[in-house]
């Protein structure tokens, strides 16, 4: 089967066996089946980069269904399934006044890939609005539900990506959120800059989505268009020292503070004063807008993408001493 419908990046790679699931039943059968290759679970595609073909069954999460499951005082739980679409899900939040997902408004991707890397923009992260998820282990067909403790959240990283990599299907994922007294954070970023530019005085939770939208569609290269996955690298976090040591020759050098001895800098910085901002290489990419984003102009392989991240990476260390590490999942 292509995969080339199934990733953003629109890289064409085959699949030795492939199931579209829609029911837990389904999911079930299919994960019993034990003649088959590895399995790999796969949402929406837009946070892999495709190397080669897959020798594994690849199953698609189809599970559909949203439900309030509680409204109390000044919240509500909802319980999500998997394969519903995030950027969806936040609209239909916002249409019941519910919020905590404005700022993750337009992420692309499945709801139950959203704790896999504790999705994040603009001053939030899943894990803020996270109570649990549920999911059913690969070799065992066992379901378990994970607690927001369980699932040990850090900056793009859970579980899920350490002991739990490959090991757990989500089937829902519950959230809480706020019914009235709407918290809006508006602090991270161009935000306020944008309502300002829109005239919004009294912001509310759909101001806040709207601005995010905004902000993301004139940075960010839609998949739709032009084949990425997003940012390719993490923000590398590093020590106070490093942060002097780059300032003597680049006063400007944008950080966030950590802690009192660690900053985070931008990739999307250290990838741009390296010069490859707007770089092609064949039909692969850096995003004229934002260096981060590496893109697909049309056939690239994943191979060509992943020579030209890893020269990116060679570059950055060559020049600042600091090795970026890839975001996106490499298979
Ligand atoms: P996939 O790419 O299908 O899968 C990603 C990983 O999760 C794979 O390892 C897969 O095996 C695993 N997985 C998927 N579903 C399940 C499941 N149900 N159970 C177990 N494992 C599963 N991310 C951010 O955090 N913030 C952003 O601002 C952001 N902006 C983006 C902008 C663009 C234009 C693009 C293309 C991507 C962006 N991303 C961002 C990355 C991406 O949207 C997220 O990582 C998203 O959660 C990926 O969802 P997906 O369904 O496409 O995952
Ligand atoms: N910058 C440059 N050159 C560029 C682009 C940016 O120098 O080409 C500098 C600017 O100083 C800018 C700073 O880098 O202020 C940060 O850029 P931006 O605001 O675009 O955010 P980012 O750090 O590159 C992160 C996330 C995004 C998320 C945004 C908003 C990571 C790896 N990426 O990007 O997430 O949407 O912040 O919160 O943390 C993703 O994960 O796929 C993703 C897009």
């Amino acid at each position: 089967v292509s995969l080339e419908p199934y990733n953003t990046f629109g890289i064409e790679a085959r699949a030795r066996y492939f199931a579209h699931v829609t029911t837990p039943e389904e999911l079930d059968w299919v994960l019993r089946q034990q003649n088959y290759p590895p399995k790999l679970i796969l949402g929406g595609g837009s946070n892999m980069l495709l190397t080669g073909d897959l020798d594994a069954l690849v199953i698609h999460i189809g599970l559909l269904g949203k439900e309030i499951l509680e409204e109390e005082g000044t919240h509500s739980t909802i319980r999500v399934m998997a394969g519903e679409n995030w950027h969806e899900l936040v609209l239909w939040t916002l249409e019941r006044d519910l919020g905590g997902l404005e700022n993750l408004s337009l992420i692309p991707g499945s709801v139950g890939s959203a704790p896999i890397q504790n999705i994040g923009a603009y001053g939030v992260e899943l894990k803020d609005s996270f109570v649990s998820c549920e999911a059913v282990e690969i070799a065992t067909c066992e379901k378990r539900t994970f607690s927001l403790e369980d699932c040990r959240f850090g900056y793009r990283d859970s579980f899920f990506k350490k002991e739990g990599k490959n090991k757990y299907a989500i089937t829902s994922v519950t959230l809480r959120l706020t019914s009235r007294d709407h918290v809006l954070r508006t602090e991270y970023g161009t935000i306020a800059e944008e309502l300002r530019a829109a005239e919004v005085l009294h912001p509310g939770i759909q101001d806040i989505s709207r601005a995010v939208i905004r902000i993301r569609q004139r940075k960010l290269p839609d998949p739709a268009l032009l084949g990425n996955s997003g940012s390719f690298f993490k923000n590398p976090v590093v020590g106070v020292a490093k942060l002097s040591e780059i300032q003597q020759k680049y006063e400007q050098v944008p950080f966030f503070r950590i802690s009192e001895k660690e900053v985070k800098i931008p990739a999307a910085w250290l990838i741009d004063t390296c010069g490859f901002k707007g770089m092609r290489v064949g039909d692969a990419g850096v995003h004229q807008h934002q260096a981060l984003v590496l893109v697909n102009y049309g056939k690239a392989s994943g191979k060509e993408i992943l020579d030209l991240a890893t020269r990116i990476r060679q570059q950055v260390l060559d020049t600042f001493g600091i090795a970026i590490e890839p975001e996106v999942n490499i298979l």
